[in-house]
């Protein structure tokens, strides 16, 4: 039912590859935003996780959103059956971040002072709106959770992967401890061995198409359009962010600087190289780069400051 007739190729598509085509170009911009950002809540631009746990706060809406809404789902159905198994299709315990969202927050917040905290507490209040827009949405066509499981798991699964190596180069010390509060980018099955988190992705994409299946073509049509309004959300979130964390202006200057890295590059990678080794041996040039113009910045900084 969900795959979408492409007339031009005369093929049928299925809906992950219509939402890959349909938000290349978000993805990329998307992209361009954030992989500049990265370093202004690490150090040695950051002296401690504020700005991080910041960022968390504000794209955990979406999380704990669309997570909240599909648990009640689960838990009191009031779907019909076939929405009920799409909602139970894609639902695995190890998926879901809500809890590990919670969990780094509070880690991390425990080490903090209590003036920012309180600077936390307001930032909750004020992107409360992002959260009840998307539980709007679902209310109205609960069949765009499959929007997105498809955006915010695979993000975490791709991009996210080369964004914890970052996060976790900044070392205990930064995190304030030997146990870095970092759960929120790491699948874990409980009580398993850890099969690596390739296997978990093609888990999930596998479960995915079979969700996909049951769309109607209209559904499937406003699984894609909330797609493209999740990307547009996420660029309002770095927006957002931008505004409501206090960043100097070399480092606005940093963070406004051409990005280093493009979502086309990457993918140029992976096809030339299909094996996860490679991707990450882009991903680790990228990231010296990234550390080359961010110590070049800094020098710049401090040359001028002198
Ligand atoms: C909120 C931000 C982001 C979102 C919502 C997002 C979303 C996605 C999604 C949904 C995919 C899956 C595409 C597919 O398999 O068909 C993907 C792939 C990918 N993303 Fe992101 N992403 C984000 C940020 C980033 C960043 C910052 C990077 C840079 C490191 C990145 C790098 C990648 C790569 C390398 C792929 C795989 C490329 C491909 O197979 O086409 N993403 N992303």
């Amino acid at each position: 039912m969900s795959s979408q007739f492409n007339q031009e190729e005369g093929a049928q598509t299925s809906l992950a590859e219509e939402l890959r085509t349909t938000t290349r170009q978000q993805h990329h911009a998307l992209n361009a935003q954030i992989t500049p950002r990265l370093p202004l809540c690490l150090p040695p631009i950051a002296d401690s996780p504020l700005i991080y746990v910041k960022g968390m706060i504000v794209f955990g809406q979406i999380y704990i959103a669309f997570e909240g809404f599909w648990e009640t789902q689960l838990a009191f159905p009031q779907l019909n059956q076939r929405l009920l198994q799409i909602y139970e299709n894609v639902h695995f315990p190890w998926l879901l971040r809500s809890r590990q969202l919670r969990h780094d927050i509070d880690a991390l917040k425990s080490d903090l002072l209590r003036s920012q905290i309180q600077e936390l507490e307001v930032l909750v209040d004020e992107s409360r709106g992002f959260r009840l827009q998307v539980e709007r949405s679902l209310s109205a066509r609960p069949h765009v959770l499959l929007a997105y499981t498809w955006t915010m798991y695979l993000a975490l699964f791709n991009g996210g992967r080369w964004i914890r190596g970052q996060l976790v180069s900044a070392g205990p010390e930064f995190w304030r401890g030997s146990t870095l509060p970092l759960s929120f980018w790491e699948f874990r099955k409980e009580g398993e061995v850890d099969v690596g988190d390739e296997r978990l992705k093609e888990e999930f994409k596998e479960k995915f198409q079979g969700a996909a299946s049951i769309l109607t073509e209209e559904e499937s049509r406003n699984v894609v359009e909330e797609t493209m309004k999740l990307f547009d959300m996420c660029s309002q979130m770095v927006e957002f962010l931008d505004n409501k964390t206090a960043t100097s202006p070399s480092q606005k200057a940093f963070a406004e600087s051409p990005s280093l890295l493009t979502a086309s590059q990457l993918k140029d990678s992976i096809v030339a190289n299909s094996t996860a080794p490679s991707l990450w041996q882009c991903l680790t040039s990228v990231c010296s780069s990234i550390k080359t113009t961010t110590s070049t910045a800094l020098r710049g900084k401090a040359s001028s400051a002198g």
